[in-house]
């Protein structure tokens, strides 16, 4: 309700200064008001090897610097992926590189993994270790844009994160690194030959793919994803794609579309794979997801857990918490004593 009465306010400053602020903002305890309760129980999930107390987690963007992921767990989310961090830090593109398309609840962005690199992150999670310790958080991880090994990159941030997140992703798919993409074809052996041989402990290593790629890429790519041990795959990043309903003018902008556009795209890769690997690993389900039903629609099409960004701007904080009450009304109301329950039904 106040989000909704203030969000034409914040629409009047440009997205990343708003971004900023509402991070500092986070910082300073000030909207611990805003704290939830915990999600109901009924909601506990298995993903991969960790136990969620909802299957609702923030994707990947929104807390770049790991600044700000013990204060997301509190609004509700089940698990947080920060990042993509890279090693060394990184400024990302000319500005501005993020643009609202309010008439579509969509964003561009072509920020291009601006980040405080690996240092400043490393310190950023050790500064809060016990207060995450309950809370799952994932480490999503990039090479940087003019790095001459890219795999060394995966390689460096994968050794100095692996030990202090509860999983890390494997991003290859943001459409703003020129080149990116080719490891989720043509140099996806190279690359995750080289993750293996570098593995240090148990936890989940999950890989993230992009909704531009064919689907027949999409079944070889998520083949090679189980044979070498990967255990999960996050579907999907933002899209280059520009579908015909978009009504906003922004739509020419160049970089990746996210929100309500995305959603058909995102929900038709997760069917491609649940009936190509079913439950051989899990399927992280995220783009367009804002209400109770996009998350229903996505576990039935067979992702076992499901994440969201843009559906934070436009519905704000409470999303995550009232999706987890609606989640749990629905539950219990139809007699379903667990998500898995719900998981890839539609096939
Ligand atoms: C502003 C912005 C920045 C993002 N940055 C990253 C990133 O650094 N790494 C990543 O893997 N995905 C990133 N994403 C993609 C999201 O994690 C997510 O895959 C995508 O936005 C689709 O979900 P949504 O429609 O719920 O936003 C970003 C998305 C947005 C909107």
């Amino acid at each position: 309700m106040l989000y909704n009465l203030l969000k034409p306010l914040i629409w009047q400053i440009n997205p990343e200064t708003a971004h900023n602020f509402v991070i500092n903002l986070l910082k300073t305890n000030l909207l611990n008001i805003i704290k939830s309760k915990n999600p109901n129980p009924i909601l506990k999930t298995n993903l991969a090897n960790m136990v969620l107390p909802s299957p609702l987690g923030l994707a990947a963007g929104f807390d770049k610097n790991f600044e700000v992921f013990d204060k997301m767990f509190n609004l509700g989310f089940g698990f947080v992926e920060s990042g993509t961090v890279t090693p060394h830090p990184q400024v990302g593109n000319a500005k501005p590189r993020i643009f609202r398309l309010i008439e579509d609840e969509a964003l561009i962005n072509r920020l291009g993994f601006n980040n405080d690199g690996l240092v400043k992150i490393k310190e950023n999670i050790l500064d809060k270790f016990d207060r995450f310790a309950l809370n799952k958080l994932g480490a999503n991880i990039g090479p940087n844009k003019n790095s001459k090994n890219r795999i060394e990159d995966y390689i460096i941030c994968y050794k100095s994160l692996a030990k202090i997140s509860d999983y890390i992703t494997i991003n290859i798919s943001s459409p703003n690194t020129p080149g990116l993409r080719n490891f989720e074809t043509s140099e996806i052996d190279e690359l995750l030959t080289e993750i293996n041989k570098s593995r240090i402990n148990e936890n989940s290593i999950f890989v993230k793919l992009s909704p531009d790629i064919s689907n027949k890429d999409l079944e070889i790519s998520l083949q090679k994803i189980v044979q070498y041990g990967m255990n999960g795959v996050i579907l999907t990043n933002t899209t280059l794609a520009r579908p015909n309903f978009i009504k906003s003018n922004f739509l020419s902008e160049k970089g990746g579309l996210s929100g309500k556009p995305l959603l058909d795209r995102s929900k038709e890769c997760i069917s491609i794979a649940y009936k190509l690997i079913g439950r051989d690993i899990p399927i992280i389900g995220v783009g367009g997801i804002s209400c109770l039903d996009d998350v229903l629609s996505y576990l039935n099409a067979g992702a076992s857990a499901v994440q969201l960004y843009t559906g934070l701007i436009y519905k704000g904080p409470k999303i995550a918490s009232n999706i987890n009450d609606e989640l749990a009304k629905y539950l219990i109301s139809n007699k379903i004593s667990n998500i898995s329950e719900l998981v890839g039904i539609n096939h």
